[in-house]
């Protein structure tokens, strides 16, 4: 199991205290370095672990994917269909590697419907995951998410859907870059499934995995040399960066550290694409373009406002059960323009010969108001009488639980793999 704090919940519980100083670096170390033993535990005591989770029934869909290479086929435009029978894709109590923060059932979630959608694209079907498959795909090579906790949430889910398949003593888990890199391996296949923890990508004053709760927001947004040195030759690439920007931002011309550094507050929406294009300018020199693939995913819905979905106003994705049905629904938190944004910059990069597939999970997404962790996952700080006597308050609408709705992500992103 795995364990990761974040930021992000500041924006939602705003009465989370920020701490700072030399105590808390203390802890957060000692927290650090628990993890890492926790980690060596688990993989030492899963070599003992019986192993029937390997036999486990592979799901069977029967579904049809010649239709898959027709380009009318858009997967991203679909419905969600209610399917007990082939989800979920894994036993979220059975995955070595699940996160405390994602681990819904573990943490007391009664209704679990959630774990039984399938997504359902207009015009044809998502081949069927088969894991072994994937890492065939992936033998001798690096799959690596880069990106900020959403996409932490996707790699999670991707190594839930692949280890099941592979038993206790060929698989390994762990973390270099003083944290910043999380390297899943298929030992076997010397198949990694990685994750880069740059929640702006561009270099930032959060750039810490453990101790990046900070009252002040500063990017160095021309730089991004420290991050792309550990993920610039990997084979297949899945990058994310839309919720940290959407909060004051100062950006720092300069080192951090030293006193000639100019800082200045920019714009939101300038300042991402000042950061998305120091991003396309690393990838579009430095990446091979034989070798590599690119993925960009689309911003991750949040579920925070339950008057935009027509429940009360005040209450949140807290003890939501059920999908939104209505067509095209778009919350306030998903902001087209940045959205656009990044279509500009993978549009300019594909003048330039360099492919980036965008993952477009937000429309899909955007109906799982029911999906998130809420008040079923593990809490960093205790929680007060205030909190405890109104749960919403405290409620994670923004990770998404799984087994749940990153999975489709990554059926979407193998799907590209296999057939695009
Ligand atoms: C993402 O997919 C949705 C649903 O098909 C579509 O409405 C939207 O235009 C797409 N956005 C991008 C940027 O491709
Ligand atoms: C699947 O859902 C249907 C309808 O809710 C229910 O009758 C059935 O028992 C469920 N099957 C499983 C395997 O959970
Ligand atoms: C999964 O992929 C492997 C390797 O390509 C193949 O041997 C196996 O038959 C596939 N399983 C299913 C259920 O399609
Ligand atoms: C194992 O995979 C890495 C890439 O992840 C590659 O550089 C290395 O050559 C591979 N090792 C073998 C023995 O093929
Ligand atoms: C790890 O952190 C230490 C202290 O913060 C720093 O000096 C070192 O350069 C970091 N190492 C890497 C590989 O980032
Ligand atoms: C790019 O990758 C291909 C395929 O792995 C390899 O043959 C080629 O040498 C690489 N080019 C450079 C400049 O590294």
């Amino acid at each position: 199991m795995m364990d990761f704090k974040d930021t992000e919940l500041n924006q939602m519980a705003k009465t989370q205290p920020i701490v700072l100083g030399a105590s808390t670096w203390g802890i957060r170390n000692t927290f650090h370095s628990i993890v890492a033993i926790l980690i060596t535990i688990l993989i030492v005591a899963s070599i003992y672990a019986n192993q029937d989770g390997q036999q486990e029934e592979e799901m069977i869909r029967t579904s049809t994917n010649s239709d898959l290479s027709n380009s009318k086929c858009d997967l991203f435009s679909g419905k969600w269909v209610f399917d007990n029978k082939s989800y979920p894709l894994y036993n979220g109590q059975k995955c070595t590697f699940m996160s405390d923060q994602l681990a819904c059932e573990k943490f007391g979630r009664e209704d679990l419907s959630y774990q039984y959608w399938r997504w359902q694209p207009h015009r044809c079907d998502l081949p069927r995951f088969n894991a072994t498959a994937l890492l065939e795909r992936l033998r001798n090579r690096r799959l690596v998410f880069v990106g900020d906790s959403l996409n932490r949430n996707q790699w999670v889910s991707m190594v839930c859907l692949v280890e099941k398949s592979i038993p206790p003593t060929l698989k390994s888990m762990n973390s270099i870059a003083n944290g910043s890199l999380s390297i899943f391996k298929a030992i076997e296949y010397n198949a990694t499934i990685e994750f880069y923890w740059a929640p702006l990508l561009v270099e930032s004053n959060s750039d810490n995995p453990v101790n990046h709760r900070l009252p002040d927001r500063v990017v160095r947004v021309q730089a991004i040399e420290k991050h792309a040195r550990y993920w610039t030759d990997a084979d297949i690439l899945v990058f994310n960066s839309y919720l940290w920007w959407k909060r004051h931002i100062d950006v720092l011309w300069g080192s951090f550290g030293s006193p000639d550094g100019i800082y200045k507050a920019v714009e939101t929406l300038r300042v991402y694409e000042m950061a998305l294009r120091t991003w396309s300018e690393w990838v579009e020199i430095h990446v091979n373009r034989t070798k590599t693939h690119l993925f960009f995913v689309s911003m991750s819905p949040t579920h925070k406002r339950a008057d935009e979905w027509g429940a009360a106003y005040g209450d949140n994705c807290y003890k939501e059960t059920e999908p939104i049905t209505k067509e095209g629904y778009w919350g306030r938190g998903s902001d087209p323009r940045m959205m656009h944004l990044v279509e500009k910059v993978l549009d300019d990069l594909r003048t330039r010969d360099l492919n980036v597939q965008m993952l477009n999970i937000t429309q899909l997404s955007e109906f799982r108001k029911e999906g998130h962790p809420s008040i079923n996952r593990k809490q960093w700080e205790p929680l007060s009488e205030e909190q405890l006597s109104n749960p919403s308050s405290y409620a994670d609408c923004i990770h998404w639980c799984l087994p749940g709705v990153p999975d489709v992500w990554n059926e979407l992103l193998y799907a590209h793999i296999f057939h695009l």
